[in-house]
């Protein structure tokens, strides 16, 4: 143990001056190196927030030139929706105008194939010739076919218009898929033909033929629309109409344009239930449907369905 000698307090007290001296130099040096670390801290910060401002400054240019790119494809999508309206519209107005166009053409059109039927096809065709009417010897049909020998009586020949065979064929072979056989008798007949048959019957008959035979010029057989119509067994006589033949024609025959000429108690002729005259779907229905006889027509009514007599 040291003695408590001045020598000793004198060292003791440098000693104690030293330590103090040292803390002292230890603390400034501590503080020194801690205010560079925060001086060094400092400017990284400030040059990270430099960084980060002018980072933050160019976005910003970025963003802006994004909207005025954003606001011109606006401007020329505003315009461009104008023009495809106004082309819209455009388009529809001549749509409109092109439609009103094709109508008027598409009348116009009905108009001249109206005409045309009206001129073509002969008055004579939906006449009253039952003592109403003439027809003179010269008057034919414009053309006639054959009908097939399959759908006439004993192969016999037996001509038609065109135009009316095309329905004719089509009800034979309609009333054969229910059953129902259809043979044609007759159907055109010239003036000369009538003229003969006529008189053939009024030297076997006398004056009672006029009841089932017409004069020549009278008959609807000088049209070529006109046929008799059997069924194959049953001949032209006043009871084949008790056949599902004659049922069948009287509920369907319409249809497809003929008309029962002489029904029974009619003024002209004896009952005739085989003689079917076509006269187009149109008047055919009608008559069907009213209940009502071609001959009890007006013929200006009936001369009303001459154009659509072959629709
Ligand atoms: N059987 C009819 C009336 C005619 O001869 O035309
Ligand atoms: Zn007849």
């Amino acid at each position: 143990m040291s003695k408590n000698t001045p020598k000793n307090k004198i060292i003791n007290r440098i000693v104690n001056q030293s330590t103090a001296l040292g803390a002292l130099v230890i603390l400034l040096v501590a503080s020194l190196i801690s205010n560079f670390y925060l001086y060094d801290s400092n400017q990284n910060t400030k040059k990270q927030n430099q960084t980060i401002l002018l980072e933050s400054q160019n976005l910003r240019t970025s963003l802006d030139d994004i909207g005025k790119k954003y606001e011109n494809i606006a401007k020329q999508l505003d315009i461009n929706e104008k023009d495809r309206l106004f082309l819209v519209q455009s388009f529809n107005q001549v749509g409109s105008e092109y439609n009103g166009l094709m109508n008027n053409y598409n009348e116009k059109l009905n108009e001249v194939t109206t005409l045309q039927k009206a001129v073509f096809i002969p008055d004579e065709l939906l006449k009253k010739y039952s003592k109403y009417y003439f027809l003179n010897e010269n008057y034919s049909p414009s053309s006639t076919v054959q009908i097939s020998l399959n759908y006439t009586l004993n192969g016999k020949e037996v001509y038609i218009m065109p135009e009316v065979y095309t329905k004719l064929e089509k009800m034979i072979l309609d009333a054969k898929n229910t059953g129902i056989n259809l043979v044609i008798n007759s159907g055109y007949r010239s003036f000369n033909e009538q003229k003969g048959l006529k008189s053939a019957y009024t030297q076997r008959y006398g004056s009672g033929a006029n009841t089932f035979s017409a004069d020549q010029g009278y008959s609807e057989h000088q049209l070529g629309t006109t046929v008799d119509i059997t069924d194959g067994k049953v001949g032209l006589v006043t009871s084949f109409e008790n056949t599902k033949a004659s049922t069948w024609l009287r509920d369907n025959a319409y249809r497809y344009g003929f008309i029962l000429s002489y029904p029974r108690g009619n003024n002209y002729y004896m009952y005739e239930p085989w003689h079917w005259r076509y006269v187009g779907v149109e008047l055919a229905t009608y008559l069907h449907d009213k209940g009502l006889n071609f001959y009890d027509l007006d013929q200006n009514v009936i001369d009303s369905y001459k154009t659509k007599i072959f629709d």
